[in-house]
């Protein structure tokens, strides 16, 4: 981490961040949701604000305490399919989004606008699900402007199949975003916890720098990457 940061380095740059993690409805009191505080995406708009960008977060559940003061305009959302309507219109104008939200992956096909109820006696009915939009890819692959920096996050898991990096430089590949954010998560790291390490790369997978400590310390260098991808304002 750089220990001297120019203040100000994002200043006249107006920035969508989103964070938390979406709830996709299965009815109307029940959803299918993660474990995402939030923390880390309110982190990333706090520190842009410092560093004097215009700042919009997208919050999808957020419930710790934020005011537009620190993060700036704040755009609550529920579901995915809400996050990726407010995230659009938001980046419309923006020289930078980050990814930072968990976004569910399925959705309920169907949401009936009554509550399901159980039958004595009856197994319970399959909830169908069907896959929600990418939205990091759809940012990457359709820039609203020429210069757009995109930014996603990685929560990956060593398996067989290869190592946290592994995934993440592989993630990185099929997204296309400018920058990805690896992140290892599991039973004591990432989730709800306060502290962070992030391994970045960019679209060839090529790891471009590491992050870690609070989960402020981990917004400034991930902001550090981009303010070194940004074209001069
Ligand atoms: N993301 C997104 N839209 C989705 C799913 C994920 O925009 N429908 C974004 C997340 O906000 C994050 C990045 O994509 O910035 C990576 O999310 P992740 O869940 O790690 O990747 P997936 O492509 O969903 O792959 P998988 O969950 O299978 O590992
Ligand atoms: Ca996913």
């Amino acid at each position: 981490l750089s220990a001297v940061r120019a203040p100000g380095d994002l200043a006249g740059r107006h920035v969508v961040v989103s964070a938390g993690g979406t709830r996709e409805p299965i009815d109307p009191v029940r959803f299918l949701g993660n474990r995402s505080s939030g923390r880390q995406g309110v982190e990333l708009a706090r520190a842009a604000t410092a560093r004097g960008a215009v700042v919009t977060l997208v919050a999808a559940n957020v419930e710790l305490p934020v005011h537009p003061s620190d993060v700036g305009q704040i755009v609550r959302v529920g579901s995915a399919l809400e996050l990726e309507t407010a995230v659009r219109d938001a980046a419309r104008d923006a020289d930078v989004v980050v990814m930072a939200a968990a976004v569910a992956d399925f959705r309920p096909a169907r949401t009936p606008e009554t509550k399901i109820k159980k039958v004595a006696g009856q197994a319970p009915a399959a909830i169908e699900l069907v896959e929600n939009p990418d939205i990091l890819a759809g940012l990457a692959r359709d820039r609203a402007r020429a210069g757009q920096i995109v930014v996603g996050f990685a929560a990956e898991t060593g398996d067989e199949n290869g190592s946290v990096i592994d995934h993440g430089r592989a993630k990185a590949r099929r997204k296309g975003a400018d920058l990805l954010a690896v992140n290892e998560v599991g039973a004591h790291q990432g989730f709800g916890v306060a502290d962070n390490t992030v391994t970045i790369v960019d679209p060839d997978g090529v790891v471009v720098g590491h992050s870690s400590g609070t989960k402020r310390d981990v917004a400034d260098g991930i902001w550090d990457a981009v303010v070194g991808l940004l074209p001069p304002a």
